[in-house]
């Protein structure tokens, strides 16, 4: 907008602006209808309940269409809304956050994802149909907020539901940003209004009024452990995506350069806000210092001495050893300022050699700092994983060419997810195959969502006809 004298470039002002207006005028403003923010949340759930039984009526053909306007707006305002995310929590990267923006605009399952069961036989046919729940009550965090609400409306939406959005309040104005332009793809793609709708200062308290409303059939919680556990026990049909503390494996006889590469990507990648991460390493003695070498490689840097260590415990831990608020998310050179010492912005991550009880293993942190533990064997590995890993059940890593090692890891972990030879994010089809989610449940079993988690499984019985076997 400066022009290069350094001056304001008034006709570019002037467009900017009346760009803006022209959306405010086609939204709505918040609170004043179709942009689907509403003062209260008794409001928001009556607009859609009103919307879902439009929805229910649309054919999957037009559902499509409004689906791949959601997908259209994501994609183009992926920028803008990581830019905003970022700027509001204090949480993440950018570049990350528009590259996991993408990825729900790419690789969320839409319609195709209902499949119909079918028999058939001299009693006729029978259908086991995908059909909605009708309105869904979402919980949505602050770590991966635009992600999480545009991923849970493509699939509940495609589901035949409406949903009413919950979203954390520390992710307030992005994640209404994101209500507001979903609305407003399906309105020009010829859906209802109201498809996706919140409410205009989300709490927990208005959470309440969520959890207990009959016309809500379904909650999906995602986020920390205190609003999940909420929903869990509010006494509704509750679908739960917790937090987790991943651990990552590397054995002797894996690829330790491709792991040291592999694990800096995805255990630095927005600043290590997912809950698939890597949250701590746990690496066969033998390889340890190869692999150290290798994460150092792949723009890491290591903190060695025990006194930096403490120090910087001190500084990003609650002094109950919990990590603090205002370091999680935080980039590698803010953490490291925070003690003193000036590292490249650029930096991606810090790794510490600590011990098993560290609370840099034992908690997640949700900060670039990557604990390793040396070990002195798989066995004892796959053992420390386990117990690190709290039964959460969430997501495990491993490095490895050992198909025993990996099915012994496997089995004994029981995590929703599990990632071989290759950074965390693969398992959410980020260079691996598969589709994407951010809301894995796992507490509940349905494992990583899609429109199919939420459906109700209605079976239709034709007797004696249609069968022509
Ligand atoms: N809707 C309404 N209220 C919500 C909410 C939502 N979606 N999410 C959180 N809240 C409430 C909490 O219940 C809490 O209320 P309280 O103060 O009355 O108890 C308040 O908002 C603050 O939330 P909380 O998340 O506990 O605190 P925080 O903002 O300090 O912490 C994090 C932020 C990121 C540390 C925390 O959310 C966390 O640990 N998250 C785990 C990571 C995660 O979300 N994983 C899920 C998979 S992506």
């Amino acid at each position: 907008m400066a022009t290069s004298a350094g001056t304001l470039d008034i006709t570019e002002v002037v467009r900017q602006v009346m760009a803006r207006l022209k959306e405010v005028e086609r939204s709505g403003r918040p609170g004043t209808g179709p942009c689907g923010v509403y003062a209260s949340m008794e409001e928001a759930i009556q607009r859609a309940e009103a919307a879902q039984k439009k929805v229910a009526r649309m054919t999957l053909e037009e559902r499509e269409k409004c689906i791949a306007a959601i997908r259209a707006t994501l994609r183009a305002h992926a920028r803008e809304l990581s830019e905003m995310a970022v700027q509001e929590t204090g949480m993440g990267r950018v570049e990350d956050k528009i590259i996991k923006n993408n990825l729900v605009a790419d690789k969320t399952p839409g319609t195709e994802d209902l499949i119909t069961e079918a028999w058939s036989g001299d009693r006729g046919l029978t259908l086991v149909e995908m059909s909605p729940f009708g309105v869904i009550g979402a919980i949505t965090p602050s770590t991966n907020p635009t992600e999480t609400v545009f991923c849970n409306a493509i699939g509940m939406f495609a589901a035949g539901n409406s949903v009413v959005f919950s979203p954390h309040p520390g992710a307030k104005a992005v994640s209404l940003r994101a209500v507001e332009l979903i609305n407003q793809a399906i309105q020009e793609a010829g859906g209802p209004e109201d498809a996706v709708t919140s409410v205009a200062e989300p709490s927990i308290e208005a959470a309440q009024v969520l959890f207990k409303h009959p016309a809500v059939r379904l909650l999906v919680a995602t986020g920390g452990p205190g609003v999940v556990h909420a929903a869990l026990t509010s006494g509704k049909k509750a679908i739960g995506a917790g937090a987790g503390n991943p651990p990552v494996v590397v054995d002797e006889t894996a690829d330790i350069e491709k792991a040291g590469h592999d694990i800096i990507a995805g255990g630095t990648f927005d600043n290590n806000l997912p809950c698939i991460a890597e949250k701590e390493i746990i690496a066969v003695e033998s390889v340890a210092d190869y692999l150290l070498f290798n994460l150092l490689k792949n723009g890491a840097v290591q903190l060695k001495d025990r006194r930096d260590i403490d120090r910087l415990a001190e500084v990003v831990l609650t002094p109950e050893g919990k990590p603090s608020r205002k370091f999680i998310g935080r980039d590698a050179a803010v953490l490291l300022k925070a003690i003193g010492k000036e590292v490249p912005p650029e930096t991606r991550g810090i790794v510490v050699e600590v011990e098993k009880e560290h609370p840099f293993v034992q908690e997640e942190l949700m900060m670039p700092i990557l604990p390793l533990v040396r070990v002195r064997n798989v066995d004892e590995a796959i053992e420390f994983a386990v117990e690190v890993e709290h039964g959460n059940r969430h997501t495990a890593i491993m490095h490895s060419k050992n198909v025993d090692n990996m099915t012994r890891l496997a089995r004994e972990i029981q995590t929703t997810i599990f990632v071989k030879n290759g950074p965390s994010y693969a398992g959410i089809g980020v260079g691996g195959e598969g589709f994407a989610t951010f809301t894995i449940a796992g507490p509940t079993g349905e494992g990583l969502t899609s429109a199919r988690t939420f459906t109700r499984k209605r079976r239709c019985v034709l007797v004696d006809a249609f069968s022509i076997r």
